[in-house]
């Protein structure tokens, strides 16, 4: 694991587009799968300043959602279509063909997620997944007890999970929903390069746990030990509780020298 560790939210989401600009001089057609939340939005709009800047041309690039509430409909403004069509899709030359979600609404959802799968391993795998990380140690929607065999589904979502969607769903005078649909970590772990983001002291003690405690489906995160090539950007808080910080902090400073790592394509 690749665990790096900035003082601030800027300097990391710098160092997070370094990587994905590096991997897209290589593959200029990069395969990324796109988380959606808090954590992600300042990559997104680093992203888009890149592509601004034309240090990036989205054209030939395929991104595929980790994932979306149940009984939403692309058009909620707490959907994750929404959501990546405002903090990234309006704003760069993604063509609409390359662009997959998981449609919350489907009627047929096993037939979905098989297709959805499909067409994952159609594009020919995912280069860059990026994964923001919940407090209960989900990725994705996975919630705890979600078995590392897991492919793109629906899950029934946790009290706590639901928890923390209530004040964004009462702004809009709704319930958060029960479920959702989304990549399962066997799905995840087929990508062939990992990016982790956390920031904040609220994930402090489930990043620990993640990438140093015991490898379980109760914390569903702590499968990414099991990867071989994740990439893991911290602030200072998120990684404040890491019982290995300094050998981070010093490897961090010899790859620097070296150049390294490099995402695998
Ligand atoms: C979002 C997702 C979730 C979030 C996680 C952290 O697509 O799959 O796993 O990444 O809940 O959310 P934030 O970033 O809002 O703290």
């Amino acid at each position: 694991m690749n665990i790096l560790i900035f003082s601030d939210e800027q300097q990391l989401t710098e160092a997070a587009v370094q990587l994905i600009l590096q991997a897209y001089e290589r593959k200029p057609n990069l395969v990324l799968g796109l988380a959606a939340g808090r954590t992600p939005r300042r990559l997104y709009s680093d992203l888009v300043r890149a592509y601004q800047e034309k240090k990036i041309d989205f054209s030939l690039v395929r991104v595929f959602a980790l994932d979306e509430f149940r009984g939403l409909s692309p058009n909620h403004p707490l959907s994750f279509a929404y959501y990546f069509k405002e903090n990234l899709f309006n704003h760069i030359n993604l063509r609409p063909e390359n662009i997959f979600l998981l449609n919350g609404q489907t009627e047929k959802i096993d037939d979905h997620c098989r297709f959805y799968e499909s067409m994952i391993l159609q594009t020919g795998g995912i280069d860059i997944q990026i994964l923001g990380i919940g407090l209960n140690g989900h990725i994705g929607f996975n919630e705890p007890g979600s078995s590392f065999g897991s492919r793109t589904r629906l899950q029934i979502l946790t009290p706590e999970t639901r928890a923390n969607q209530q004040a964004l769903f009462q702004a809009q005078g709704e319930d958060p929903p029960t479920m959702a649909l989304t990549m399962g970590l066997a799905t995840i772990l087929e990508a062939r390069n990992i990016i982790l983001l956390a920031t904040g002291e609220d994930k402090a003690a489930i990043i620990s746990q993640a990438l140093e405690g015991p490898i379980t489906i109760s914390l569903p995160a702590s499968c990414l030990q099991l990867h071989p090539s994740v990439f893991v950007f911290l602030d200072e808080l998120a990684a404040s509780q890491l019982k290995r910080k300094a050998f981070y902090l010093y490897c961090q400073e010899i790859n620097k020298r070296e150049k390294l790592p490099i995402v695998i394509l």
